[in-house]
């Protein structure tokens, strides 16, 4: 960077920030380990040591609210025309903590096993062959609405037994409850939320009904049947699940496959070094890929107990935003971390997490990521942009809108 240059400021809804987050993350991490930023009153943390350390520290949480109330916590509880986003929220398993993050995470894991995942394999191949094949024939098209989001969608609905005919508004639905995961969510994007929350979760009480009385080989079936001494998923407990997979099911997924794309475009000596040897590089490529542009950059945990990082006490209360996508460019753990390696062997990237709420779909997203980039190889080896890609607002969760290519 030139020396004149101003320092590249953490400016969340900069969409120059947005744009290019890494050179402000580098600046944070020469500062120092945590950093107060008032305009979200929390505090960053951007070092890879100490994410992957609080991500696995018990003495932080993704609530308070199993050990707090809200006054307790000396938090505002939310309003009460935001409750149907929060009971949705709330009772899903990422949002849950000891006992009954263990509790349901087990139930879940009964019914969402590494068999589940593998017996997909097959319809994860050939859909990812049919819809490149389609991108293919018309020539190119957008690599998002063509390839990367119709893949995980069709695949974590099929799982979870949603009826093709039903699936169109479930990404809608989506989007607009992920509204809520960028910081300072304004009034509109949670009256979104919330219209999307009833309607998402209405549809599934529906379902499930169907399911209790006509049980059938897919995953909602499994959470209805699946008990663990005796004890099962309430029926809130179950909607609030089957919304988490539907979104964490393909939100990071499609957004990785276009933050993927982007990257090989503009480092076309990769891109030719993995068309030459696919069965050498992928399964690394996967991995850099999700290090080097990952799409989850900042996940937040309350402090329940006071902590110390760098001599800084942080106290109870507060809260911390770890930056993923900072500590996945930390030259403490990655040599040239800015450079896009494919053959990077050690690789202990956090795009999908740590400690117990530690990615439960990160074997699907390998699978459904390995075959998308895959048969694009495969089918379309001149693949390129055609245009500059669309950005989506935002930075928590960064991805394009669109990404026009060329076959
Ligand atoms: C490239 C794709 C993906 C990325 C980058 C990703 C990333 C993550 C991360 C970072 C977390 C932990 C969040 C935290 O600690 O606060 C997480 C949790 C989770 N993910 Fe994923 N994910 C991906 C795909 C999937 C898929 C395909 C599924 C399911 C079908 C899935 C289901 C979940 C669930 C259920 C949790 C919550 C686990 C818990 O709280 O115990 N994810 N994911």
């Amino acid at each position: 960077m030139d020396a004149a240059a101003p320092t590249p400021a953490f400016a969340p809804d900069s969409p120059e920030f947005a744009a290019n987050p890494y050179p402000a993350y580098a600046d944070l991490r020469a500062r120092g380990r945590a950093h107060w930023y008032e305009p979200t009153r929390q505090w960053l943390i951007p070092h890879h040591a100490d994410v992957s350390a609080l991500l696995r520290d018990r003495r932080l949480g993704r609530t308070y609210l199993h050990r707090f109330t809200h006054e307790e916590f000396g938090r505002t509880p939310p309003p009460p025309e935001h409750e149907p986003f929060h009971t949705l929220n709330d009772h899903g398993l990422l949002d849950l903590e000891a006992p009954d993050h263990t509790r349901i995470r087990r139930l879940v894991s009964k019914a969402f096993t590494p068999r589940t995942v593998e017996g997909l394999r097959g319809y994860v191949d050939e859909l990812a062959a049919r819809l490149v094949g389609q991108l293919v024939a018309d020539g190119g098209g957008d690599l998002i609405s063509a390839v990367a989001e119709p893949l995980p969608v069709a695949v974590i609905a099929q799982m979870l037994g949603i009826p093709e005919g039903d699936r169109a508004p479930l990404r809608p639905w989506s989007a607009e409850i992920c509204g809520m995961y960028e910081l300072n969510p304004s009034e509109e994007t949670a009256r979104r939320a919330v219209t999307a929350s009833l309607e998402f979760s209405a549809y599934l009480r529906e379902l499930i009904a169907e399911r209790r009385k006509e049980p059938g080989d897919d995953l909602i079936s499994a959470l209805i049947a699946a008990h663990d001494e005796g004890d099962r998923l309430s029926e809130q407990e179950m909607i609030s699940t089957c919304v988490l997979l539907l979104n964490a099911g393909h939100e990071a997924t499609v957004n990785t496959t276009g933050n993927a794309w982007r990257a090989l475009f503009d480092h076309p000596a990769q891109l030719a070094a993995l068309r030459a040897d696919p069965a050498t590089l992928l399964s690394t490529a996967v991995e850099e890929l999700l290090r080097y542009d990952t799409p989850l950059h900042l996940f937040e945990r309350w402090v329940l107990e006071d902590i110390e990082i760098d001599g800084v006490r942080i106290p109870r209360g507060s809260e911390v935003a770890l930056l993923f996508g900072s500590a996945n460019h930390d030259p403490a753990v990655f040599d040239r971390p800015d450079d896009l390696d494919l053959t990077r062997a050690d690789n202990p990237h956090v795009s999908l997490g740590a400690g117990i709420h530690y990615c439960l779909g990160a074997p699907l997203a390998r699978v459904e990521l390995a075959a998308s980039f895959g048969e694009l190889l495969r089918q379309a080896p001149g693949l390129r942009l055609a245009a500059e890609p669309v950005r989506k607002e935002g930075f928590v969760i960064r991805g394009f809108d669109a990404l026009q290519v060329e076959c």
